[in-house]
């Protein structure tokens, strides 16, 4: 008979696949104790389990484009770039923003000898809107490292992956290794990790070392060591269709009959009608299919006590949700600069430098907000002198209003100033600066937080993600400044603006 507490390690062993993944890539050698209630102890269930969900994929996959490149691509490499190319973008991005972004990248650089030669701008150019620059920088040095220093070839499992590759972590190295090279190695993303966490009850915070290796160990033992490629982006699938964060579909779930959130589910409704109906309340006996420590407090996969079951969350109990950070606050003014004579005028763009934040890319001049309002201005004034040499109509630097833009953990709120100049500035502008028109900043290596500084300018409402503050304000909305020229008096320039 089966010991009623096997380390997870062991289980995996006894009901998995014939893993290749080495133990490097299953998470540190300690293995967790856990109830049986948060793992598959067995085999059959194991096997139906891969069944269940590799036949809903069958079904139920979106044709996505990365999938259609890779199923159709015999060359491993070329294959593997595919896949390595979908994966980085989709981090942190959603799949319909993806898409468009990943065919207009395979038609530029259909191999990895096509991205290594390109250019940092081109990347960052094609990037720009997606977010999370660093991303793409680093796609284009591995591919250079590939070619130079790989014989053009690319790493065949998820240990070299994840060794040899920058940017390739060990989500994205098992994603590439299992979908391109076959490799029987488990993977957990976001997608993933909801999907476990409600299969297998799991309440504690999915961040913690032992959810993640427990996962991890989970993952593992579940991929299908004949589609290893096809059942992680089954399990992904799932978590991202079916098993959604809000509001899950729980009745079109494949793996409904696994799912011991949905059975904590039925047992609490089962409660709260015994209670309605004013039945006596059953004894505190232990139900098998119950994680005996966690009733007790003493288990770490479980919930704390202190965490109540909300009724109107049902299965969404599962994973817990960890406290979020509030993001930082950065405030910064920035001046658009327009230069009249073409159409649409010209703008002034200031390159970033090339580390940090959105390296390398292109913004209007700004200067961090510090100290007073005027200061402010002074400290914006002095910057643009440095960027264009001629006389500049100070006068004419009106306030436009505010525009909020969530980096990652970051809430950036710029001050925008408008300035605009009749005449052509002598000069070229320093290096690192450059003026370009309307259509060449559309399509410029320019964070999106700097098209909705262009849509204030323009007294366009901004339809870029979050609502720029400075949009609604009477006093900036309406024509754009371009449009609508009102010379500022000196004593309205010196005058602090009140914040929108
Ligand atoms: N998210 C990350 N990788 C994915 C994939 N291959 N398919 C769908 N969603 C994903």
């Amino acid at each position: 008979m089966r010991p009623r507490w096997l380390p997870v390690h062991t289980l995996a062993a006894l009901t998995g696949p014939r893993g290749t993944s080495s133990p490097s890539s299953t998470g540190p050698g300690t293995p967790s104790q856990a109830s049986p209630y948060h793992l598959f102890s067995d085999a059959d269930e194991v096997t139906s389990f891969r069944a269940s969900l590799l036949s809903w994929y069958d079904r139920a996959k979106r044709d996505l484009p990365w999938r259609r490149r890779a199923a159709g691509e015999l060359d491993p490499d070329r294959r593997a770039y595919s896949v390595w190319v979908s994966e980085i973008m989709l981090q942190q991005t959603q799949v319909a923003t993806v898409t468009g972004y990943y065919t207009r990248w395979m038609q530029k650089w259909p191999a990895l000898q096509d991205l290594a030669g390109a250019s940092l701008e081109e990347v960052n150019q094609l990037w720009a809107g997606l977010g999370y620059y660093s991303r793409g920088r680093r796609l284009q040095e591995g591919a250079r490292k590939v070619m130079e220093e790989l014989g053009g070839h690319i790493p065949r499992t998820a240990d070299m992956l994840q060794k040899l590759l920058p940017g390739v972590g060990r989500y994205t190295a098992g994603a590439i290794a299992s979908i391109a090279f076959g490799q029987v190695t488990g993977v957990v993303d976001g997608n993933v990790t909801r999907v476990l966490c409600r299969v297998r009850a799991i309440g504690a915070d999915p961040g913690s070392p032992l959810v993640t290796q427990h996962l991890w160990s989970l993952a593992q033992q579940l991929v299908d060591p004949a589609r290893p490629g096809d059942f992680n982006q089954a399990a992904m699938e799932l978590g991202a269709t079916v098993c959604t964060p809000r509001g899950p579909l729980c009745p079109k779930c494949p793996v409904r009959g696994f799912c011991q959130a949905q059975k904590r589910v039925e047992k609490e409704q089962a409660v709260a009608s015994r209670r309605l109906l004013g039945s006596p309340e059953q004894g505190q006996t232990l139900d098998v299919e119950e994680c005996a420590p966690g009733r007790t407090g003493s288990c770490p996969l479980c919930p704390p006590p202190s965490e109540p079951w909300h009724q109107d969350l049902g299965v969404a109990n599962f994973p817990r949700q960890p406290a979020r950070k509030a993001p930082r606050e950065q405030r910064a003014v920035v001046c658009v600069l327009q230069q009249l004579g073409s159409e649409t005028g010209r703008f002034l763009l200031v390159q970033r430098p090339s580390s940090g934040l959105l390296a390398g890319l292109w913004e209007f001049p700004s200067v961090p907000a510090e100290g007073t309002e005027s200061v402010q201005r002074q400290a914006l004034v002095k910057a643009l002198r440095t960027w264009v040499s001629s006389p500049l109509p100070l006068r004419s630097l009106r306030y436009l209003g505010e525009v909020v833009h969530i980096f990652s953990h970051i809430r950036q709120t710029y001050v925008v100033y408008g300035l605009v100049l009749e005449e052509q500035p002598q000069g070229l502008p320093l290096s690192g600066a450059r003026w370009v028109s309307r259509a060449e900043f559309q399509a410029a290596a320019v964070p999106t937080a700097m098209k909705k500084v262009l849509q204030l300018f323009e007294g366009r409402p901004s339809g870029l993600g979050k609502a720029s503050k400075g949009s609604q304000d009477p006093a900036t909305s309406g024509p754009g400044l371009g449009r609508r020229r009102r010379q500022l008096t000196l004593s309205a320039f010196l005058k602090p603006t009140s914040a929108p």
